[in-house]
């Protein structure tokens, strides 16, 4: 069909068709308004001409389908333009899902949002066996449901369980899992995989049938389900924040999974989720973390750094896990300490994560054989990239980095991890200072999604570059900032934090405390916060960045008791198996969410000003991937704007 951009037909002589999306002048498929409209038109096509079968599958080699297209939620300027966009999905897949020829979706790479649905409204599903083959329904992410028909047929295709768990929670399945869950009828190799396709679509059997019991939780104890779910819902996201999630059980269990079915001025209605700013905010977040992956990119016409040994020196906690972080991701790491004893922890919890992330004992063989202990340091010769994270000691760190110079690939980056001292100071052990850059990371590794990246007065921006795509490479945030006390993350968390010391020195419980920031919409309780990172790294942060004039005087009284925080099992909460034990708060007194916030937002204003990063955006990102502020607040200086306008 000559209108069609996007799609292609392709027809075999036996009478199977093949429509394949090919999204044009894009390298990934999104389901714009565009390509539904001719996905429309193909079906058309085979009203007139039906198949015999209809296999759907992507011409990209990226993957299969990324999902809607996010930029146009961003232009959606009311609460009916929303609804016209989920109706609009919500038909065409109906109409999909209801023709008379077998439909088979044939999946390689990853499988987002719409992608998914689409998927889900075919008969068959055939995942190819690839790490790549990732399905999603990530909607709530973005603070929206999968209104396209994921909410009625994936509790129906896997059963409601797990079917909560992908879209609640937006996490993938794999290949393998999407076969073992019975979203997929079948996972092949790439190779047999149109083969496989063709032979599925012309069998015409029935669709899988969920078992008994799914049936039976999908149907009649929907109720009791839902209900279940909200409670898990409730542990990790306040309605008032994060709309979506109930909205999703609600759609599910009252209205057949039809986000339209919903009336107006119920809560979890489109247009109650339409007229939140969680929705614009967490879109806003989605394009920030798109715009810090962007600094790892390629460009054109430069060639790309692609780091494939990493030299780690220090095997403490961050050194580690940096080690462990970076073998997972496909690089042979050497790690180096002063001797082997001290290495030995290091490559224990390796393994440990290791055996948690990869399920498969070949695949932890192989990973633990890209991870070398190196007493002696032979790595550093071989490296593209060496960073220490050792002690935070100026005078050894300097002999060690002037020992390194001396034997690096004089192409290799080389990076510290320090979070107090001046890059500029240690650079001066160099010959050439200008190789050295602050590659950041924050604790835990596995958790934490933002690494900075740090110019020092001298550092050589193409090791800057290299330092970013390093970062990209092992899926990592990079965020660029400038050598600065704190850098961008530290400096803005140091004043918050002491500020909540103060709120104890007053006589206000942890609880309280802790209460008014989890009502704005933070993780984690500031005194919480403290105790994770440990009392004493809080003393040593307030002391750097926090300019008190005298330090906080509980903070002071814990620590001297050697009362660290959870590390110790009790700081300012006592822990058991991990879990701080709180007293019943009641709601935080009014002005103490804002009382703390102050000084938060006070430094990242000033981080911007002082250009330690580029603009407000860059801070807004580095602060809700580094310290997890309230994603759908859209950011700290975004907040404040919003709240000048009366908008927050
Ligand atoms: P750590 O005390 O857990 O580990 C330091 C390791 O370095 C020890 O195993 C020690 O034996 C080794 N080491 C000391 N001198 C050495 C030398 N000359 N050669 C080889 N190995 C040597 O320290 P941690 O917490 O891992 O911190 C390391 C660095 O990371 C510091 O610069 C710190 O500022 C930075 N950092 C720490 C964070 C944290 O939360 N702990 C967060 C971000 C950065």
């Amino acid at each position: 069909m000559s209108d069609m951009k996007h799609w292609r037909i392709e027809r075999e002589a036996d009478g199977l068709a093949w429509l394949v999306f090919d999204k044009a002048g894009e390298s990934a498929n999104t389901l714009s308004a565009e390509a539904m409209r001719e996905l429309a038109l193909a079906l058309d096509e085979f009203e007139r001409d039906p198949p015999k079968g209809l296999v759907i599958r992507s011409g990209k080699s990226a993957g299969f389908i990324a999902g809607a297209d996010i930029g146009e939620f961003t232009q959606l300027a009311s609460a009916a333009d929303a609804k016209a966009l989920v109706e609009r999905g919500w038909t065409l897949f109906n109409r999909l899902a209801a023709v008379r020829y077998p439909t088979l979706a044939l999946i390689r790479g990853h499988c987002m949002g719409g992608g998914t649905e689409l998927a889900l409204a075919c008969r068959y599903r055939i995942v190819v066996d690839e790490p790549g083959t990732r399905i999603a329904l990530p909607e709530v992410m973005l603070g929206i449901v999968p209104g396209w028909g994921g909410m009625l047929r994936l509790p129906r295709t896997i059963g409601p369980a797990a079917a909560f768990d992908m879209m609640l929670t937006g996490r993938p399945l794999s290949a393998r899992r999407a076969r073992q869950t019975g979203f997929a009828d079948e996972c092949v190799p790439p190779r047999v995989m149109e083969n496989a396709a063709r032979m599925k679509v012309r069998s015409g059997a029935p669709p899988r049938a969920l078992p008994f019991l799914q049936k039976i939780l999908n149907g009649p104890l929907k109720g009791l389900v839902a209900a279940q779910a909200r409670k898990q819902v409730v542990k990790r996201a306040r309605p008032e924040h994060y709309p979506a999630p109930y909205a999703i059980l609600d759609m599910w269990a009252n209205h057949g999974g039809n986000a339209l079915a919903v009336p107006d001025g119920k809560p979890t209605s489109l247009d109650a989720i339409a007229a939140s700013p969680t929705t614009q905010n967490l879109v806003r977040v989605y394009y920030l973390r798109e715009r810090l992956r962007g600094f790892g990119k390629p460009e054109n016409n430069i060639e790309h750094f692609m780091p494939k040994h990493l030299h780690v020196i220090g095997a403490g906690v961050m050194g580690g896990d940096i080690a462990a972080w970076g073998v997972l991701r496909g690089l042979t790491v050497t790690l180096q300490d002063q001797s082997i004893e001290r290495i030995a922890p290091a490559i224990r919890r390796a393994a440990a994560a290791f055996k948690k992330k990869l399920r498969d004992d070949a695949q932890v063989r192989f990973a633990l054989d890209r991870l070398i202990p190196d007493p002696a340091g032979q790595g550093a010769r071989r490296a593209d990239l060496v960073i220490e994270a050792i002690f935070e000691d100026l005078e050894t760190k300097r002999a060690l980095f002037a020992g390194i110079e001396a034997i690096a690939r004089p192409d290799a980056v080389l990076a510290t991890n320090t979070s107090s001292l001046r890059l500029e100071d240690i650079a001066l052990a160099l010959k050439n200072p200008s190789r050295l850059i602050g590659i950041h990371f924050f604790n835990p590794v596995a958790k934490m999604p933002l690494v900075e990246v740090v110019e020092g007065a001298d550092s050589d921006p193409a090791m800057l570059k290299k330092g970013l795509a390093f970062v990209r490479a092992i899926d990592k945030l990079p965020l660029p900032v400038k050598s600065a006390p704190g850098f961008l993350v530290n400096a803005v968390l140091a004043p918050y934090m002491q500020e909540a010391m103060r709120c104890l020195d007053e006589g206000m419980a942890p609880e309280t405390v802790d209460e008014a920031a989890l009502a704005f919409g933070m993780p984690l309780g500031p005194i919480e916060l403290a105790d994770t990172v440990g009392l004493d790294v809080v003393v040593a942060a307030g002391q750097q960045l926090a300019n008190a004039a005298a330090p906080p005087a509980k903070l002071m009284e814990r620590v001297a008791a050697g009362q660290l925080g959870r590390k110790t099992g009790r700081g300012f909460y006592v822990y058991d198996k991990g879990k701080p034990q709180k007293n019943a708060s009641g709601p935080a007194p009014d002005g103490l969410a804002e009382r703390l916030l102050r000084p938060f937002l006070d430094a990242a204003r000033r981080c911007v000003e002082q250009g330690v990063v580029a603009d407000a955006d860059l801070a807004d990102a580095g602060v809700i991937f580094g310290t997890g502020f309230a994603p759908f607040r859209g950011g700290p200086l975004h907040y404040e704007q919003e709240r000048g306008k009366g908008t927050a």
